[in-house]
């Protein structure tokens, strides 16, 4: 087939990530993870730099092996302008300016959050395609968002969180618990075993679609040692049961403010994005919606919602499709509004 080729690059955070697409079908996407700011409970910038340095010319490499295209073979090249970290996107948007220059042919950039939400158009990213209007809520460790989306780049942000994003919530917790860093995914297991309904904790007053995550982690804090003071063994007596209590709070938080998103748009179609997506209990409550509130819900493959290259070759080519081009004066930005 003659459908062009894109090339999709990924820096903005921890991940250094190139993914092949054409024809809306992924033929590769890389992704090489940093180890290094495990130790340190959270991304650390100048190390994330530097490991992009390292990674970014063997994962394109890689993402073009996979593939089994060779350079000359691309059409086109979309790298993430923001938001993230600065260090971070600058090697990526620095590699695909480079290499856009050197191929001749076109740069693409795209905003990291679009990326998210257009990841569901990826051919096998869902059973089908989200339609136009939808809601999607994009939790990570570095975002928090409820976008209302009209069409590919039509985008409305309807809220945000005002401090730490969901994802954040989850590792700050499982600090506190002495969990390994990223603490999501061992909250989720843990939380299995346990009683949600153990532990209360008070939910925050934001305004309209707002979040708010800062005031759940002191609140865990200040009673974990309040606790300990009591019994020392505080924490590995209920760790199952503050897991669960912790992650029914924060997907409260969440749902509830979702569910104000559906009752004011009146839309109904309903997608997720972002790391925090992969969570058990927040896919089986959206999926609850579908019976309960007649939501249509899209969750995607597993390897589109966390940080990747994939959704960045989607945007890219949605933008190719309609010559929506930069050059290499492009600047990239700590801070996009979606
Ligand atoms: O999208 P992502 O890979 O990277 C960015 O932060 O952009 O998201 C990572 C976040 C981490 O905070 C991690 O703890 C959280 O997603 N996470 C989860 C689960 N899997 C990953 N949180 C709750 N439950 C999970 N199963
Ligand atoms: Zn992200």
């Amino acid at each position: 087939t003659d459908f062009p080729i894109i090339l999709g690059i990924e820096s903005s955070c921890d991940d250094t990530a190139a993914a092949v697409i054409q024809n809306h079908r992924i033929l590769s996407n890389v992704i090489a993870n940093q180890k290094v700011h495990q130790s340190y409970g959270g991304v650390v910038p100048e190390l994330a730099s530097r490991a992009h340095q390292q990674n970014i010319v063997p994962v394109v490499n890689e993402a073009l092996k996979q593939a089994g295209i060779s350079p000359n073979q691309i059409a086109g090249i979309a790298f993430t302008r923001g938001p993230g970290l600065m260090g971070s996107l600058l090697v990526g948007s620095s590699f695909a300016k480079s290499l856009s220059m050197s191929l001749n042919v076109p740069l693409i950039e795209v905003n990291h959050m679009q990326g998210h939400i257009l990841a569901h158009f990826i051919e096998d990213a869902n059973e089908s395609s989200p339609e136009f209007p939808f809601l999607c809520l994009t939790v990570s460790g570095g975002h928090t968002q409820i976008v209302k989306i009209s069409n590919y780049f039509e985008m409305e942000l309807l809220g945000e969180t005002i401090d730490d994003a969901a994802g954040e919530a989850f590792d700050k917790a499982g600090k506190i618990l002495g969990l390994d860093y990223p603490s999501g995914p061992i909250i989720d297991k843990l939380a299995k075993e346990g009683n949600p309904e153990k532990f209360k904790f008070s939910k925050p007053k934001v305004d309209e679609l707002n979040f708010s995550f800062s005031g759940l982690k002191t609140a865990i804090l200040y009673f974990i040692q309040k606790e300990t003071q009591k019994n020392s063994n505080f924490i590995q007596e209920n760790l199952y049961d503050l897991c669960a209590s912790i992650q029914k709070t924060i997907i409260d938080i969440l749902m509830d403010k979702l569910e104000k998103a559906v009752e004011k748009t009146g839309i109904k179609q309903v997608a997720i994005a972002g790391g925090v997506s992969a969570n058990s209990e927040i896919r089986n409550r959206l999926l609850e919606m579908e019976t309960k509130a007649n939501w249509k819900v899209y969750i995607p493959k597993f390897e589109y919602t966390t940080d990747n290259a994939a959704m960045i070759a989607i945007a890219g080519q949605l933008k190719f499709e309609k010559n929506e081009f930069t050059d290499v004066s492009a600047q990239s930005v700590s801070k996009y509004k979606i």
